[in-house]
This record gives C-alpha cells, sequence and structure tokens, in this order.
C-alpha cells in the first residue's frame, strides 16, 4: 500500500569532480543561515522570561507574574504584546520570502545572502540598543527579513552548488545548523539571564551569526545554474570547472542547460502547480511544513524556560532546562542524518510521530495532576523532573522526524519545473504558522489549560495517519525519477499521467522492494 520503497538504477548518473574549497565554503555560509534562523527560534524565549526584560519592556507582564499563585498558572504569561515580540519576525519573513523569491531568481542567490545578511545585522543592532518596544518590534521585523531572504536562497544555493552525491547530507546539515543555533542561545541566555543587561546581549550576538553570513556571501561565488539563467553562458561554464575542481563537466552542463531551457518553457510555474498532474506536489509541499508546526515543537523551542517557570521551576532553572532540550535536539537530529537514508523517511516520520504522542499525552497528564483545571497547585520536584524528561523524548523524536523532513521532503519531491514554486510554499505556510503558534500559544494555554498538549498530540495522530497512507518513500529516489513513485501510490497515481513519468525503459529499471 502506502509504503514500498525503490532500488534506483545502477546507472543512475555521476558527473566528474571532487569536493572542492568553494563547496566547503558554502556548507559553512549554509551553516550561518541555519544560525541566524535557529539563534532566533532560542533568543526569545530566555529573553521574555528575563526579569529585566519583562520589567522594562512589559510591566503589567512581569507584575502580574509576581503577584503569586493566586491567579491561574496557566495565564500569568499570556500578553499579545510579548507574543508579537517573538512572532512578529514569522511575519516578516513570510512577507520578505516572496520578495526574496523574486531577488533571488533575478538577481542571483548571492546577492540575496548578501542582502539578508545586511538586514539582519541591522535589526541585530537595533534589538541590542533598544529603549522601547516599538524598538523592539522593527529590529524583529527586520531580523525577519534577513530570515526570509536566507531561507530562501542558502538551501537553493546549497543544491546548485553541492555534487549530487552530498545533497542529502548538506540537506539536513541546514536543519543541523538550526538546532546549533537553537542550542547557542540557549546558553547565551542561561550566561546573561542574572545581569541587568542580559537580554541585551542576547538579542544584540545575534550580530555575530549576521556579520558570518554578510561576509560570507561577499566572498562567495554566485552558483552556474543561477549565472546560466540570466543569460552568461560562458561565465556559467567556467564557474562549474571552478567548483567541480575539473575541465570535465560537459555532461553536467548539458544538464543544467537541459533544465534550465524545462524551466523556462513551462510559462509560470505558479499556474503550472495548480494544475492537477502536481497535485501530489502541492499536497505535499503545503502539508508537511503546516503539519510540522502542528506538532507543537515551537511551543517547546520558543517558550521552554517560561513553560518551565509557570510548572514551577526557579529563574536558572528554567534556563537550564532549555539547554537541555537545545542538546537532545542537536543530538537527534544527527541520529537523523545517519538514519535517513537507511531506515527511510517514512521508518523516522512513523516512529517519531508516535513517541512524540505518548510524551504528550503523558504531559497532559503531569499537568493536570499538578495543576487541574483552575491552574492552581504546585509541582512536585521528582513530577517537573520527570515532565522534563518526557519533553525531552518529544524533542528527540521531533528532532529524527519532521524537524529535518520537514525541509527534505518538500525540497525532493517535486519536479525541476515546480520546484522553487515548491519550495516558496513551503518557506512561506511553514512562516505561517510558526507565526501562528508563536502568537498564539500563550493565549491558548490560559484556555486550554492542560489540554493544549492533547490538542497537540490529536494533530500528530492525524499527520502520522497521513504520512501512513499518503506519503511513499522517497528514499535512494533520484529526483527526476520521483514521479514513478508517484505514479505507483495507491491514492496520488491518478493523478500523474503516463507522459509525466520518465521513459518506460527507465521505469523498468526501477524495481519494487518489501517495504
Ligand atoms: C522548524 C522550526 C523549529 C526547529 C526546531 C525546524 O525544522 O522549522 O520551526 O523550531 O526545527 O529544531
Amino acid at each position: 500500500m502506502a509504503g514500498g520503497g525503490y532500488v534506483p538504477d545502477s546507472g543512475t548518473k555521476q558527473f566528474q569532480g571532487r569536493v572542492t574549497g568553494f563547496v566547503l565554503i558554502a556548507c559553512i555560509v549554509a551553516a550561518c543561515g541555519g544560525l541566524i534562523f535557529g539563534y532566533d527560534i532560542g533568543i526569545s524565549g530566555g529573553v521574555t522570561s528575563m526579569d529585566s526584560f519583562l520589567s522594562k519592556f512589559f510591566p503589567s507582564v512581569y507584575k502580574k507574574e509576581k503577584e503569586g499563585h493566586h491567579e491561574s498558572m496557566y495565564c500569568k504569561f499570556d500578553s499579545h504584546l510579548l507574543t508579537l515580540f517573538t512572532s512578529s519576525l514569522y511575519l516578516a519573513a513570510l512577507f520578505a520570502s516572496a520578495v526574496a523569491a523574486y531577488v533571488t531568481k533575478v538577481f542571483g542567490r548571492k546577492i540575496s545572502m548578501l542582502f539578508g545578511g545586511i538586514v539582519f545585522l541591522a535589526g541585530a543592532i537595533l534589538n541590542g540598543v533598544a529603549v522601547d518596544v516599538a524598538m523592539l518590534i522593527v529590529g524583529r521585523l527586520l531580523l525577519g527579513v534577513g530570515v526570509g531572504f536566507a531561507n530562501q536562497s542558502v538551501p537553493l544555493y546549497l543544491s546548485e552548488m553541492a555534487p549530487s552525491q552530498l545533497r542529502g547530507a548538506l540537506n539536513i546539515g541546514f536543519q543541523m545548523a538550526i538546532t546549533i543555533g537553537i542550542l547557542v542561545a540557549g546558553l547565551i541566555n542561561f550566561t546573561f539571564a542574572s545581569k541587568d543587561w542580559g537580554w541585551r546581549a542576547s538579542l544584540g550576538l545575534a550580530a555575530v551569526p549576521a556579520i558570518m553570513i554578510t561576509v560570507g556571501s561577499i566572498f562567495l561565488p554566485d552558483t552556474p545554474n543561477s549565472i546560466l539563467a540570466r543569460g552568461n553562458t560562458e561565465k556559467a561554464r567556467e564557474m562549474l570547472k571552478k567548483i567541480r575542481g575539473t575541465d570535465n563537466v560537459d555532461e553536467e552542463f548539458q544538464d543544467l542547460i537541459d533544465a534550465t531551457h524545462a524551466a523556462m518553457r513551462v510559462d509560470g510555474q505558479w499556474s503550472t502547480i495548480l494544475k492537477p498532474e502536481y497535485r501530489p506536489h502541492l499536497a505535499i509541499c503545503f502539508l508537511v511544513p503546516f503539519f510540522q508546526q502542528f506538532t507543537g515543537i515551537n511551543v517547546i523551542m520558543f517558550y521552554a524556560p517560561v513553560l518551565f517557570k509557570t510548572l514551577g521551576f526557579g529563574d536558572d532553572a528554567s534556563l537550564m532546562s532549555a539547554v537541555i532540550t537545545g542538546l537532545v535536539n542537536v543530538f537527534a537530529t544527527f541520529i537523523s542524518i545517519l538514519a535517513v537514508d537507511r531506515l527511510g523517511r517514512r521508518a523516522l516520520f512513523l516512529e517519531g510521530g508516535i513517541q512524540m504522542i505518548v510524551s504528550q499525552v503523558l504531559v497532559a497528564v503531569m499537568i493536570a495532576k499538578a495543576f487541574g483545571s483552575a491552574g492552581v497547585g504546585v509541582m512536585s520536584k521528582a513530577d517537573s523532573l520527570l515532565v522534563l524528561i518526557l519533553i525531552c523524548f518529544y524533542v528527540a523524536a521531533f528532532a529524527w522526524s519532521w524537524g529535518p523532513l520537514g525541509w527534505l521532503v518538500p525540497s525532493e519531491i517535486c519536479p525541476l519545473e515546480i520546484r522553487s514554486a515548491g519550495q516558496a510554499i513551503n518557506v512561506a505556510v511553514n512562516m505561517a504558522f510558526t507565526f501562528i503558534i508563536g502568537q498564539f500559544f500563550l493565549t491558548m494555554l490560559c484556555h486550554m489549560k492542560f489540554g493544549l498538549f492533547l490538542f497537540f498530540a490529536c494533530w500528530v495522530v492525524v499527520m502520522t495517519l497521513f504520512i501512513y497512507f499518503f506519503l511513499p518513500e522517497t528514499k535512494n529516489v533520484p529526483i527526476e525519477e520521483m514521479n514513478n513513485v508517484w505514479r505507483k501510490h495507491w491514492f496520488w497515481g491518478q493523478y500523474i499521467p503516463d507522459d509525466a513519468v520518465v521513459g518506460t525503459a527507465s521505469s523498468t529499471k526501477i524495481k519494487d522492494m518489501e517495504a
């Protein structure tokens, strides 16, 4: 049924060339793209739990928090202004990614990264020196524009620069950098939290990854694909020779030319992706990022310190707990790198989903036991430790399933003519729902109480069933042959016309394997 793996034919093209210095530098710049995104995700929760920050910018939240236990635990951080501080960034990134898609296409990937880096740097400086909420929010919007540009251009840059045999590893390398950014942010929050100016250091230090991506992109060459698409054939060929470290690039260059022509023949990739034969791709590019956010992961990533404080942890213990979940996140992402091409995407999605459901239900039960629906009570030390362990269990499950696969799967299932439209949908949907969760989580916690964890658990049940029935296995399938997979799927097969499948000769070279 929904499963089924593929063995690619042994004649899959391998081009000449080696891993050159250029490709390695591209990895480092990609890491910076992931770092700025991860740093933002990780920094805001810690900052919004710092007393010096709250008393300066959000005095009413600060007062409510200090008033003690007579009000519901679930509601003491509920402030739209406070959540707007966190989530405004993702709204800006959502709109910026649409502009970034255009800039990336017309002016190249490099200019897009450079612009993203500079705007992000301006945002970091503005936040570090902020004297009022307006400066904070404008700073966050600038950071968001930077993230929008980086998330659109860096993954594209990477997949165009990387030799094909490195593409999968590099893709999850981006997620790895995100998790490292989150962890570093957690450590920085922990280090500076007790200082009066701690929040300035936390927010201002975002300038470090910003300088890295800005300076890095000045020295980077543009990709051959991008140079070619802008009409400079000879320059593109020279660049390909340079990055592959060989003169023998004719075959790969021909592929680039074919791909560029094919993409040019399609009039309007937006109208194309809406055609029935692209229904599976459209559905996956929309639903995967949507589901990724409805795992509830950013409740933990943004608000772990606030959440742990709500559970009765002290200030330091709350920030330390965020560092612990950050470490688990990095470590489990590494496991995903090792497993993704062996166990396959489906196995990781299904196992991760089940593990998340179990953890979320147990967390809900523990919180209900301690605080009931009135939100009054205390959690014992032993129980709060158990909640921390369950949350680590949940984060690990996300980090080897929906975290990296949420970016990998949409990027590998689309044929070239709709690949960048698919990627733009993926980024935009991801940012839109990150914004929604970021903006409404504290209010949802206030109203749904411990039921919030059950709410997300229900969503994980839905998405796990979706994966089981609707996502075919794509491990080891060459990108150009992906339509074979869709064609054979029990449901999506009806949408794929015969002529959209790579020649019958090729399909016969691919044989089914037991799931
Ligand atoms: C998600 C982020 C999330 C992060 C956690 C990413 O894949 O897109 O929203 O915060 O993983 O590691």
